[in-house]
């Protein structure tokens, strides 16, 4: 028989073969934390594959529990009617010598009568506070969660309900076969859920700790880092070479899995950017994606054709075929948490599958300050050397200088002035480059200048690509 499902497939990969007959799972996890919601998602799914569901409540009504995962899209009822499932609420017991006899023997009647796979007790927290520090007690409650999960030769998973950093786990955590622990915290105005697999016995798992969501309708959605162990390296025997001769010059090829940071205090000439962008997407036929944490889509839309109707001296582009070439999209970092937003980027990157991605701000949530934090840190990282691995050419564009962004790049963009000449009336553009292992040069605005001229003969032999 396979193993038993958590109902996340993420998470299910992660646990590899941890959940097999027999096993003795602990969610604990502190209040609030999703642990009914995790534990209701194991019974859910296992008993519409067939596998039987017994779901022991110490703590919430049927009606109450019920009407809760429905709205998180798993039918109950449905399961219960097919006898697939059954629910029963245990009368909270107060009598510390009758406690564990009178749950074994409900227990046990139960168990024999209907022959689940999957038991669920939520939770033995009730019990355990009410035989307290007794010893005895404690082993014998030990011995009978051991025997039901023997009974049963399924999968046992006890809820447990602990404080802080769950520490406080004792015997129980020390007889299951895997821990899990729900926590939860506020960032942002947002509650940032976290599950961490504390023990697994039978499977190695190399990520701890991961980020996760409980969504109206959709019930738990996990964010898993991309971790990797290793540092890929770009793609050099593909190098993009720039439509004109002066950049090309300067700056050089790209390679796929190239990491450029350009730093742009003002971001002025971002319409230029993302147009230039467009230009070579087009010219090469290739897909951008563009991410901003900054600025809204609408108006990098209207910059992009502006400055392509600038370099091109007149030619325009339609809505139309610039989507076919560049994916637009903003993210607002205030209504996500990182690793919720870090999902996202994974999501629109597995739907659109871009050979350049272009960050207006730093992934994941594009706000410098909250950079400075580790955890995000580990983020950025993790998604500048997964798009490395997947050979995908990224752009980040910042107006701060971001440290780690900095040291990860291979090519280093510095615009430093935007004043306006007084002699010549144009804006006076000074860009710093430096390739890793190069020394630094500038890039004038006449190597701009001498750029646009190469790129309008180079858009003549591809015209057929661009409508007037
Ligand atoms: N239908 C829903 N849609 C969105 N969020 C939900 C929904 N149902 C529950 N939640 C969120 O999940 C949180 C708690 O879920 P759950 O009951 O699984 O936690 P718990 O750890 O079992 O809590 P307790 O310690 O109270 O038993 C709720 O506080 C709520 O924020
Ligand atoms: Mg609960």
């Amino acid at each position: 028989m396979s193993n038993f499902t958590t109902g996340v497939a993420e998470l299910d990969s992660l646990l590899g073969n941890a959940l097999s007959e027999g096993t003795l799972l602990l969610i604990a996890g502190c209040l609030g934390s999703g642990k009914t919601t995790l534990a209701s998602s194991i019974c859910y799914w296992n008993a519409l594959k067939g596998r039987k569901c017994l779901y022991i409540s110490l703590q919430e009504d049927k009606d109450k529990l019920f009407r809760n995962v429905r709205n998180l899209g798993m039918d109950f009822k449905e399961l219960e009617d097919k006898n697939l499932l059954r629910f029963i609420k245990l009368p909270l017991m107060i009598s510390k010598e009758s406690i564990i006899d009178t749950f074994s023997r409900i227990l046990k009647d139960t168990i024999t009568s209907f022959n689940p796979n999957v038991l669920v007790i939520d939770s033995i927290t009730p019990i355990l506070k009410v035989i307290g520090n007794d010893i005895e007690a404690r082993a014998t409650l030990q011995n009978t969660l051991i025997e039901f999960s023997k009974l049963i030769n399924g999968l046992t998973v006890l809820i447990h309900e602990v404080e802080g950093g769950g520490d406080g786990l004792g015997d129980v955590g020390f007889v299951s076969d895997v821990v899990i622990f729900t926590s939860c915290k506020v960032v942002n105005n947002l509650v940032l859920r976290s599950m961490e697999i504390r023990k697994s016995r039978g499977s190695p798992t190399r990520i701890a700790k991961i980020g996760f969501a409980i969504e109206e309708g959709e019930g738990i959605r996990v964010f898993l880092p991309p971790l990797l162990k290793e540092i890929p390296a770009p793609d050099y025997t593909k190098p993009h070479k720039h439509p004109c001769k002066s950049l090309d010059r300067k700056i050089g090829s790209i390679y796929p899995g190239e990491l450029i940071f350009i730093l742009h205090p003002t971001l002025a000439y971002i319409d230029y950017i993302l147009a230039y962008i467009t230009l070579i997407a087009i010219i090469y036929r290739g897909r951008v994606l563009v991410i901003s944490y900054i600025i809204p889509p609408q108006h990098m839309i209207y910059g992009i054709r502006r400055g392509f109707e600038r370099i091109t001296a007149g030619v325009s582009i339609t809505e139309e075929l610039l989507s076919n070439y560049v994916r637009i999209e903003g993210l607002n970092p205030s209504a996500y948490l990182p690793e919720e937003s870090m999902y996202e980027v994974l999501k629109l990157l597995r739907e659109y599958n871009p050979d350049l991605i272009v960050f207006i701000g730093t992934p994941p949530l594009g706000i410098t300050s909250t950079i400075t934090e580790a955890d995000y840190k580990d983020l950025t990282m993790n998604i500048i050397l997964y798009l490395k691995k997947l050979r995908i050419a990224t752009l980040i564009i910042d107006d701060h200088d971001v440290e780690l962004v900095k040291s990860l790049s291979d090519i280093y963009i510095k615009v430093k002035s935007t004043s306006r000449s007084k002699v010549f009336r144009v804006p006076r553009v000074l860009v710093e480059v430096v390739r890793r292992g190069e020394a630094p040069y500038t890039v004038t605005l006449k190597d701009f200048i001498l750029c646009a001229k190469d790129v309008r003969k180079t858009l003549k032999s591809v015209k057929e690509s661009i409508t007037k």
